[in-house]
C-alpha cells in the first residue's frame, strides 16, 4: 500500500512482484495516472485504443471531421466550461478529431477504460510537447524535423505516444502475468488519506511511500493546472455515454477559479499553506501527520512494516516527527537512515544546492 501513490510506482512495483496493490492519493491528477500505469488491459482493449488514436490522428489530419459540442457557461447548473481550456493552440485540432472520433464510439465497442486512456496519452503527448518546447524555444521552421505542418507533426506525436504506451502496458501485463494472471488490479482512491480505512480481512503486509515534505509541493495546484493544460474536453452527453470513473476527466475545467472541492481540499503541508500561515504551520504538520500514520498502523496486519522516504523542509526535523507519530500510534522504530543537505562551492565559485536532508524511517507495527 501506498498511502501517498503519487504517480503509482509502488503499486506498479508490488504487481510486478506477484503482490495486491492499494493506493490513496488527494490528487486526481495522481489517480488518473496511476490507473492508466497499472492498467491491466485485454490486448483486444489495447487494439482498441491503436486504432481509436490512429483514426483520430487520421482525421485530424484531413480536417475532416465535424466535434461535438462542448458545454456551454451557464449560470444554472454551476458549469461553466473554457472551451479551450488552456490546450496549446496546435493541439486543439487534434483534441476536436480526438473528441470526434470518440463520439461515434458506442460503449459496447468499447469500455470506459479505453476511452479513458485515449485521453491519458493526448494529455501525455501535449505535456510532453509543452515540457520540449520550453526548453527549446526553437527559432524559425523546420528545426524540429517534422513536416513543418505542426497539427499533422502532433497527431504523428499522439500516435507514436499511445504506441509507446500500449508496449509498456503489454511488458507490464506480461511480467504481472508470471505471478497469477487473474489477480485483481490495484485499487486505486482518490481520497484524503486521513479518511482512509482497510477492513480487517484487508489489511497489508507493507507500506512504501514516499510522503508529503513540509512546504515544498503544491500537488493540488499542480494538479489543477495540468488538468487545465490536458486537452481533456469530456462533454455530459460523453459521460453520460460512457461510465467514466476519472474525476480528473469528468470535471469541467472551470473559466473561473470555482474547482470542485476534490481538487482543492485535502492536501497535507502544502507550500501555499505554509506562505498563508507560517506561525501554525509546525503545529498543524504534526497533527497531519499524527492523523495519517495512525490509519497507516492501523491499515498493517501484525508484523507489518512501512518504509517512508521523507525530506526535510520549513525548519522541522521530519523523522523526528514521524517516529514520534509513530509511538503514539503504536509503531516501533526499526532503522532509518538521513542523506544530509549537500551544497556547497564549484571551482568557478557558483553555489550548488544539491539536495534537501531526506531520510528512510523503517517503522513496525508489533
Ligand atoms: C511525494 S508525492 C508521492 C510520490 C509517490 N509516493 C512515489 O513514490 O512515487 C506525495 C503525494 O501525496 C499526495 N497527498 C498530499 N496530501 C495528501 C493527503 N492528505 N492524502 C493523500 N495523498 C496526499 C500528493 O497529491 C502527492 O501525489
Amino acid at each position: 500500500m501506498d498511502p501517498f501513490m503519487g504517480g503509482g510506482t509502488t503499486l506498479i512495483v508490488g504487481q510486478t512482484k506477484g503482490r495486491r496493490a492499494i493506493g490513496v492519493d488527494v490528487s486526481p491528477l495522481s489517480c488518473f495516472v496511476s490507473t492508466h500505469r497499472n492498467w491491466r488491459a485485454s490486448s483486444a482493449s489495447l487494439d482498441a485504443l491503436s486504432a481509436l488514436v490512429s483514426d483520430a490522428a487520421d482525421m485530424a489530419k484531413t480536417g475532416e471531421f465535424s466535434a461535438p459540442p462542448v458545454a456551454v457557461p451557464s449560470d444554472d447548473d454551476g458549469v461553466v466550461s473554457s472551451e479551450d481550456s488552456g490546450v496549446p493552440k496546435p493541439w486543439r485540432p487534434m483534441r476536436d478529431a480526438l473528441r470526434a472520433r470518440l463520439a461515434n464510439v458506442s460503449a459496447s465497442e468499447v469500455d470506459a477504460r479505453v476511452f479513458e486512456a485515449a485521453w491519458f496519452c493526448l494529455s501525455v503527448a501535449v505535456q510532453r510537447t509543452q515540457k520540449s518546447s520550453n526548453k527549446r524555444r526553437p527559432k524559425g521552421k523546420g528545426k524540429s524535423g517534422g513536416s513543418g505542418n505542426i497539427v499533422s507533426d502532433n497527431a504523428d506525436k499522439f500516435v507514436k505516444i499511445t504506441d509507446e504506451y500500449v508496449k509498456r502496458v503489454l511488458e507490464f501485463q506480461a511480467v504481472c502475468n508470471q505471478h497469477d494472471p487473474a489477480a485483481p488490479e490495484a485499487s486505486i482512491h482518490n481520497m484524503d488519506i486521513r479518511q482512509f480505512k482497510l477492513k480487517d480481512e484487508d489489511k497489508v503486509d507493507a507500506v512504501l511511500t514516499s510522503c508529503v515534505y513540509p512546504g515544498v509541493y503544491d500537488y493540488q495546484s499542480f494538479a489543477r493546472k495540468v488538468r487545465a493544460g490536458s486537452g481533456a474536453v469530456v462533454t455530459r452527453s460523453d459521460a453520460e455515454a460512457q461510465p467514466l470513473s476519472s474525476t480528473f476527466l469528468t470535471t469541467t475545467v472551470p473559466g473561473d477559479r470555482h474547482w470542485p472541492k476534490e481538487w482543492l481540499e485535502g492536501e497535507i503541508g502544502s507550500r501555499k499553506a505554509l506562505r498563508s500561515d507560517p506561525y501554525s504551520f509546525k503545529e498543524t504538520w504534526q497533527r497531519d501527520t499524527d492523523a495519517w500514520v495512525a490509519v497507516v498502523a492501523d491499515c498493517l496486519k501484525s508484523g507489518g512494516r512501512a518504509a517512508i522516504m521523507v525530506g526535510d523542509g520549513a525548519n522541522i526535523n521530519t523523522r523526528t516527527s514521524i517516529i514520534e507519530a509513530g509511538a503514539k500510534s503504536g509503531l516501533i522504530e526499526l532503522a532509518g537512515c538521513t542523506m544530509k543537505h549537500v551544497g556547497g562551492t564549484l571551482s568557478d565559485g557558483s553555489i550548488y544546492n544539491q539536495a534537501r536532508t531526506e531520510h528512510l524511517i523503517l517503522l513496525q507495527k508489533p
